[in-house]
């Protein structure tokens, strides 16, 4: 079963990282018959399974719902589970609902936000409970930021995105994820921790690892669809459609052929 020090160890050896969403048993054996690395049960499912319009419906026993049934079937990839909206809004809720999604078989948490939770990653991280933090495009603050836009435009944003990190590693973060950023943001904050594995979503091809939402590059999302988005089944034939779309991204992760220039968001820095 891959751990954070295979991550470290990736990242040090400049062998990238595949991560998808997963909520279920079925799509988590298909995950491990294709060796994803890394498997995010995010607060998406508010979106993806439920069917709600955001994430912040999803609550805790959700989480721990969907943890249990894909770790259940799937016993490769790292497993990250989200804290949803309003989980984490105290260090004491942090650590009672982190416990709960930990022991639903999680080796990882993720929360959204910035340098106001350095103490939760720190009190998190000193109960035994690895923080992965996500920052630029936080959905769960879809309400503050008007909408689902590009973070990190200009040089002074990157320049406060990159403060933040440093706050959040020094308080222990273990990995850092980036949604919808530059893509020389994400060089930049990959370059910058050298032991940190920073995992991207339309942050470019230099982050060290990537992440999608499973049903975006299976080509099930309906309406709009992000530019970071490539739907790998839209070659496949055959019985097996559905596993080979999931190693065919894999493998494009590892090779660095994606996200290839049309799925990066490159703006200068001004
Ligand atoms: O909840 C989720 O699926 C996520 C990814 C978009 C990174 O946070």
């Amino acid at each position: 079963m891959i751990n954070l020090s295979d991550l470290r160890r990736f990242k040090k050896e400049g062998r990238k990282f595949s991560c998808l969403t997963c909520y279920d048993a079925s799509m988590a054996k298909a995950m491990e018959t294709a060796q994803i690395d890394s498997i995010l049960i995010g607060d998406s499912l508010g979106m993806t399974i439920q069917g709600h319009d955001s994430t912040l419906p999803v609550t805790v026993r959700d989480m721990v719902y969907h943890t249990t049934c894909v770790r259940r079937a799937n016993q490769h990839a790292l497993i990250m589970a989200d804290l949803p909206f309003m989980a984490y809004a105290n260090t004491k809720d942090a650590l009672k609902n982190a416990k709960k999604v930990m022991q639903a078989g999680a080796q990882m948490i993720k929360i959204e936000g910035g340098a106001w939770l350095a103490e939760t990653v720190m009190s998190l991280t000193r109960n035994g409970i690895p923080v992965c933090m996500h920052l630029g495009l936080t959905p769960q603050s879809v309400n503050v930021f008007g909408g689902y836009k590009v973070q990190a435009k200009t040089r002074q944003a990157a320049d406060a995105l990159l403060a933040e990190c440093r706050v959040l590693v020094d308080a222990g973060a273990a990995v850092l994820l980036l949604e919808c950023v530059p893509a020389q943001v994400g060089k930049e904050v990959a370059d910058a921790f050298p032991d940190v594995p920073v995992i991207g979503i339309g942050a470019g091809a230099d982050t060290d690892g990537q992440v999608l939402v499973v049903q975006d590059m299976l080509g099930l999302t309906q309406g709009h669809v992000a530019k970071f988005v490539y739907n790998f089944m839209s070659k496949q034939a055959g019985p097996y459609a559905i596993l080979d779309a999931i190693t065919t991204y894999h493998h494009a992760v590892i090779k660095k052929t994606f996200p290839a220039l049309e799925q990066t968001f490159q703006i200068e820095l001004k």
